[in-house]
């Protein structure tokens, strides 16, 4: 994490997928923002690898145009020192992912690149395209050569999500990467880890005396973790046809949050310590059946004052399809610290608000106390960590109503991030290849974390795909989600916090 404040060493960093969405919404952006708090490697070559005819100049004007149409957004305008660190030596290098070819002039460019600038051989391997290359590009690289160490600088390879599609698809990828490339050398990416609220997590947990005594099913009832968005499926119809909000969301950025929840606190902030800690949080969750999770599709609606379609409307999508925009499940982790306390996960497009929280319920106070005043209902204290897009955390507990008589109200403590700390501007990647270029692993996921969430949601996947469901479209666009997912706390006797 960003802690040690210090820039990386020289590197190169090669980006596959040059001229895609990724390179010009999060990695340049991010790679300028690292500029801007110097932490950018003192010496640092940029090369861009796509199948378009492009020259080097081209593709960093392209770039740096698109920096500047962001930055406009905030009255910025792009800063010609920082962009000149970011754009000192940037190549593009045109060609096909699946030829031998590319990956031989590569490796004689990045020669010559280490030669010219000193780069230390060291080198990053950003896969920012399609999943359907991961498989393809790891091997090449391993064919050509260029990821192995040699005892000579470091060799890296971070691979985006989606990782793999299901168990068998997961398993089959890692195998993959790991014919030529160590576990070491591998950063998966979970774009959630690089958010400062959810790294907050950590802070909260660990470095206060306040909650970890009480973070236990000794004090805590229950837990919701809410990843609401206003958006629709937008342009990625073809995409979201073939993954759905199960596998969208659920294996990766809400299981993450519920491991930065629960996990046990580990011995050190060191990479293989937390992703331990991780490890075995997941293997203690109960395995899941098809009554604890279900499934939603957006009818259409209106959304912050605006019509919105059906998902069955959007473009790319089929009339009659069966896949769910939205999941809410009950999970329990069957170990000493969490035993008979359920997390509800819930996640949708088309929701009423855009809403990422986590919100712990403790348990009520006993009542007898109350038993001779007028109060006849004690709330429960809240303790919830805003993600986005509000950033912060909220104490909700009871508090006396001035006046002769006992009467309650839940109050809230409030703290917000904007309060206290000016936030430099970040698209939420700087911290992730930051700390890759230093090789701190601590907010990427390991092989059996991914694999062990894949098997977590694979019999439900399995059972969806085997049962048409029935009453799709079943929530309107807008809405808090289908009531199926209220019946599900219901059944507990419980019912979801307001998403707001
Ligand atoms: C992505 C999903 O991983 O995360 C998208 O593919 C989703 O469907 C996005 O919209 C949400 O991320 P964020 O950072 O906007 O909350």
């Amino acid at each position: 994490m960003l802690s040690h404040k210090a820039p990386p060493p020289p590197c190169a960093i090669v980006i596959f997928g040059a001229n895609g969405d990724l390179t010009k919404r999060l990695i340049i952006p991010a790679l300028y923002n690292l500029a801007r708090t110097r932490l950018l490697p003192e010496r640092l070559a940029l090369v861009g690898v796509d199948h378009n005819k492009k020259t080097s100049e081209e593709w960093t004007g392209a770039l740096k145009d698109f920096l500047a149409q962001s930055l406009a957004k905030n009255n910025e305008e792009v800063d010609e020192t920082l962009w000149g660190q970011v754009a000192r030596s940037m190549t593009f290098l045109s060609g096909d992912f699946e030829k031998n070819d590319t990956y031989s002039r590569l490796k004689d460019l990045l020669g010559d690149l280490d030669e010219k600038q000193s780069l230390g051989g060291n080198v990053l391997f950003y896969m920012a395209v399609a999943d359907r290359f991961f498989g393809t590009i790891a091997g090449k690289l391993g064919e050509a050569g260029l990821v192995e160490i040699n005892g000579k600088g470091f060799r890296r390879l971070i691979v985006e999500k989606p990782f793999g599609h299901d168990l068998a698809s997961a398993k089959a990828l890692n195998a993959c990467l790991l014919k030529y490339l160590k576990e070491e050398q591998i950063y998966r990416i979970d774009h959630f880890l690089g958010k400062e609220t959810v790294q907050n997590i950590m802070a909260l947990r660990f470095a206060n005396g306040l909650f970890e005594p009480i973070w236990n099913r000794d004090r805590i009832d229950h837990v919701q973790i809410t990843v609401a968005e206003s958006i629709g499926v937008e342009t990625r119809g073809k995409f979201y046809e073939s993954t759905g909000a199960l596998r969208d969301m659920v294996p990766n950025h809400l299981f993450q949050l519920v491991a930065m929840t629960a996990m046990e606190p580990p011995v050190s902030f060191d990479a293989e310590d937390i992703r331990a800690k991780k490890a075995e949080m997941f293997r203690a969750i109960h395995p899941l059946s098809l009554g604890d999770v279900v499934r939603g599709q957006y009818d259409s609606g209106i959304v912050s004052d605006q019509k919105a379609k059906a998902y069955r409307a959007e473009d790319n999508v089929s009339p009659e399809s069966a896949v769910e925009t939205y999941v809410g499940m009950r999970i329990l982790i069957d170990n000493w610290r969490w035993a008979g306390v359920p997390f509800y996960l819930r996640t949708g497009k088309r929701l009423t608000k855009r809403s990422t929280e986590i919100a712990i319920r403790f348990k009520r106070a006993p009542y007898a106390l109350f038993r001779e005043t007028p109060v006849d209902e004690l709330d429960a204290d809240w303790l919830i960590l805003k993600i986005q897009p509000e950033e912060g955390i909220r104490l909700r507990f009871n508090a006396k109503r001035p006046g002769p008589a006992m009467a309650l109200e839940s109050v809230a403590m409030n703290f917000q991030y904007k309060d206290y700390f000016k936030q430099a501007p970040a698209v939420g990647y700087e911290t992730l290849i930051y700390d890759c270029l230093i090789g701190d692993a601590t907010l990427f996921q390991r092989a059996d974390q991914v694999e062990a969430a894949w098997a977590l949601v694979e019999p439900v996947l399995e059972g969806w795909a085997n049962t048409t469901p029935r009453h799709f479209p079943n929530y309107a666009a807008g809405s808090e989600g289908p009531s199926a997912a209220n019946d599900l706390l219901a059944r507990d006797g419980r019912s979801w916090r307001r998403i707001n």
